[in-house]
């Protein structure tokens, strides 16, 4: 893949090898996401950060790693703030705002309406998500975090045993976290849901196809009994016709301390693309499980700063030259060595 210039829009777009690229970089970002260092490489870029849909960490994720990098952030955030509510397409919304930016991230609710946005952008679009379709750069720092994790256990991603739990049908983070695994060896997923939301036929058929061990499961305990990670996801209530409809599922997987001890091998290594439903009736991660070591989810939203730098460097050329552009921090810096402890 050549990524000058190029949109990041689904996980169909990556090989293995382009992972092995992202993450590469990603790994260099890392004194710079510590504050140890500060780069000045974007300096005068422009990033729109368009959020047609509620975020907190992609949005501010990607904010943050563009300003890491010395690039500024414009932002738009929610349909009543922009134009789009005067009845403004999509097409002309993308060529007005890529005549003011050097890059562009955008989520909103329709499936395919990033794609359409980025047909008619001049500059590289990055989808943060659209609708119940991709979340793309979620997977990179999904599998970014689970390669971090086993190689702290001396393991590779090639061999794993993935949960996936929860809202699959609508659930965007595991439809392209379900596409990323498929690009590795002797992989084996336990789709975890209820009846009505299992993750969609194409993309099962495309993960088998790849030879992904997939086995579908409507109960919890026995079904995480022998995995390397569980990976739980929200009920996505925004995709249902309506609250009580989402509240048939809500809270039928939970997973807390006194589970995770009884059914789970050890050093299972819990992740969730957040944000996690801590309302009494959803409760998907307990609170419990916060002390647990093996609790990742705070390490994947780190790491999704170091994954979109990566990603930035990479679509506007300058993965080579980040370190030509940097200087020593002179401000006290309040993190320690790790990203998350
Ligand atoms: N994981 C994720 O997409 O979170 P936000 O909705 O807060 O961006």
């Amino acid at each position: 893949m050549n990524f000058t210039g190029a949109h990041i829009l689904s996980i169909n777009q990556f090989q293995r090898e382009d992972v092995d690229r992202v993450f590469a970089v990603a790994d260099n970002m890392e004194p710079y996401a510590l504050r140890k260092r500060v780069t000045r490489v974007l300096e005068g870029a422009i990033l729109g950060n368009m959020f047609f849909e509620a975020s907190t960490r992609t949005r501010v994720s990607f904010g943050s790693a563009f300003n890491l990098l010395g690039g500024e952030v414009r932002e738009t955030a929610g349909f009543e703030n922009s134009a789009l509510v005067k009845g403004e397409s999509l097409q002309d919304t993308a060529r007005v705002l890529s005549g003011f930016s050097d890059v562009i991230c955008m989520r909103h609710p329709q499936p395919g309406s990033v794609a359409d946005f980025a047909a008619a952008s001049r500059v590289p679009v990055l989808n943060g998500g659209d609708g119940a379709n991709e979340h793309p750069t979620q997977a990179l720092l999904d599998l970014y975090t689970i390669r971090k994790e086993m190689a702290d256990k001396g393991r590779d991603i090639d061999g794993l045993s993935v949960a996936m739990i929860g809202d699959l049908r609508h659930g965007r983070t595991v439809h392209s976290l379900g596409k990323l695994l498929s690009l590795y060896k002797n992989i084996r997923v336990v789709l975890i849901s209820p009846k009505e939301l299992t993750l969609p036929d194409s993309i099962v058929e495309s993960m088998r196809a790849a030879g992904v061990d997939v086995s579908i499961s409507h109960e919890l305990t026995q079904s995480i009994a022998a995995v390397d990670i569980v990976y739980s996801t929200r009920i996505q209530e925004e995709r249902f016709s309506s609250k009580q409809e989402a509240d048939l599922y809500r809270g039928k997987f939970r997973l807390n301390q006194a589970i995770y001890t009884q059914y789970c091998q050890p050093n299972t290594v819990i992740m969730h693309p957040l944000p996690r439903d801590s309302r009494a009736d959803a409760n998907e991660l307990d609170s419990d499980l916060d002390d647990n070591p093996n609790l990742a989810i705070f390490r994947q939203t780190d790491n999704g700063v170091l994954v979109r730098m990566a990603l930035f460097a990479l679509v506007l050329n300058v993965a080579d030259k980040v370190d030509d552009f940097a200087y020593e921090v002179r401000w006290y810096n309040a993190r320690q060595n790790r990203i998350t402890p």
